[in-house]
């Protein structure tokens, strides 16, 4: 059989159609009827058009096909494109034939307002609203303009394994498995350290794929899996980790404004904010961020012994949350990138400032509107010796940790990266409310269906 692949028209393509005959396949997402007029929003997964069909213009069988259409029955239609000015996509189709597919019966998602479990209990259908559509799309846009970015810009993508046998980001939100006679694998929480050994190799490279964190935190920013992309560069400093990181973002942000207007109409997103996030971006060292707080009496709230709360200044040394970000966020329409963290809060792997010992050579991108920490990367340490001294110190196991020591013994060179969080970004660019919308099929402590 002739395929009829190439034959097959978009909705998002229509208006380069006008005045043509064309078939378009889909789900009917809404009918009205009118006297002599029956009115079928189609979606076809690119996009929603009206059709119009005439009854005095068409069978007795074709009108009757129309006005038995149904939500999210699967139909074909075929007509002729007119533009039409007051339609958001600018044409119409006069419809001429009308084949079922399948009536689609009581499906459960209708146009009136359902609460949020609901809707993630039928995320497998949830997915074909409007909104979701939408999000989804610049979801897809977004991983594009990495890509591309990446690719154009002399990287290799150098995929790393998801089964390790070593922590990367603490061993407090490991996922554990058995795996056979070898005993205990894990899920990975970040590619990083296979990136740094692909950079040995290839010089700039990214990893992209799925990461794992038991993160025991319900909140609206935080996935057990989610997608992250990480470069990694031989003789690459901070800084210039941190040059890369705003170009990076600004050309995603600015791809998404250009390639994503309709889908971002649909979500009533304010564009002027993310055309406005062009570099350079912000920049503050930790210190100067806890000056900030301090002087803004910014305070933290601290439970005393007696389970009684007082409110203290910020101490130099404890990691920023939520509210310390946000805070930090409220001043700046581009993201801030805070650097040069204390030691004591970030990862094993982190290189020391050569200027203050007290510090690693770390970064955190944070972007505006309450979006929160999108990227976290660093320098890391190339020092065999201090290395191992940073592992024995946080009770790592070793042995598992050999190959990655081997780095630092043959050819060890100054080399930095950072992990890029794809739904922190998308939330951030979309402006969805909570994480779980951002990818497809979430993944959170306390769901795993659908
Ligand atoms: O800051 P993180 O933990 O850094 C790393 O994993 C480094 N190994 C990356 C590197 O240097 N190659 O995570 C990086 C980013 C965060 O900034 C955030 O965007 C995202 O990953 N992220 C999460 N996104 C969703 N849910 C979670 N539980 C996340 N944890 C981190
Ligand atoms: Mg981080």
């Amino acid at each position: 059989m002739e395929s009829r692949y190439k034959s097959f028209v978009a909705i998002e393509n229509l208006a380069d159609h006008i005045g043509q005959t064309v078939t378009l396949s889909g789900w009917v997402y809404d009918k009205t009827e009118k006297g002599k007029l029956v009115f079928i929003k189609l979606r076809d997964g690119s996009g929603i058009v009206q059709c119009v069909l005439f009854k005095p213009n068409v069978s007795e069988e074709i009108a009757g096909n129309a006005q038995q259409l149904t939500q999210e029955s699967s139909v074909s239609i075929t007509g002729t494109v007119r533009a039409e000015q007051r339609a958001p996509s600018g044409v119409e189709l006069d419809v001429t034939d009308v084949r079922i597919w399948q009536l689609s019966k009581d499906y459960p998602i209708t146009p009136k307002e359902h609460g949020v479990e609901f809707l993630m209990e039928h995320r497998h259908l949830w997915l074909r609203s409007a909104r979701q559509h939408a999000i989804m799309r610049v979801r897809a846009r977004v991983i594009k303009a990495i890509r591309d970015f990446f690719d154009g810009n002399g990287f290799r993508l150098m995929d790393s394994p998801i089964f390790t046998p070593n922590a990367c980001e603490g061993t407090s939100t490991l996922f554990e498995t058995e795996y056979f006679d070898l005993g205990k694998a894990y899920l990975t929480q970040s590619g990083q350290l296979y990136a740094e050994a692909s950079a040995m190799a290839l010089g700039k490279v990214y990893t992209f794929g799925p990461t794992f964190r038991a993160e025991k935190s319900k909140t609206r920013r935080h996935l057990t899996e989610f997608w992250m992309v990480e470069p990694e560069m031989a003789y690459f400093d901070l800084n210039d980790d941190m040059d890369l990181a705003e170009d990076l973002v600004e050309y995603i942000v600015q791809s998404c404004v250009k390639d994503c207007q309709r889908e971002l109409a649909t979500l009533g997103r304010d564009v002027s904010k993310l055309e406005a996030v062009r570099r350079p971006f912000y920049r503050m060292s930790y210190s100067e961020a806890v000056d900030w707080l301090n002087k803004n009496n910014v305070k933290l709230n601290r439970k005393q012994p007696d389970g009684s709360e007082i409110q203290i200044d910020f101490p130099w040394g404890e990691d920023f949350g939520a509210p310390q970000e946000e805070a930090i966020m409220q001043q700046f329409d581009r993201p801030c990138i805070i650097h040069r963290y204390p030691s004591e809060v970030k990862a094993f792997y982190m290189k020391r400032d050569p200027d203050n010992e007290k510090v690693v050579l770390a970064m955190d991108m944070l972007a505006p509107e309450g979006a929160g920490e999108i990227i976290g990367g660093s320098q890391r340490e190339d020092n065999h010796d201090l290395l191992l001294e940073r592992l024995r110190h946080e009770n790592l196991p070793e042995d598992a940790f050999q190959w990655y020591l081997d780095l630092r013994k043959f050819g060890s060179v100054p080399h930095a990266g950072f992990g890029l969080g794809v739904e922190r970004t998308v939330k951030w660019i979309t402006g969805a409310e909570h994480i779980r919308e951002v990818i497809p099929f979430p993944r959170m402590i306390y769901r795993i269906v659908p």
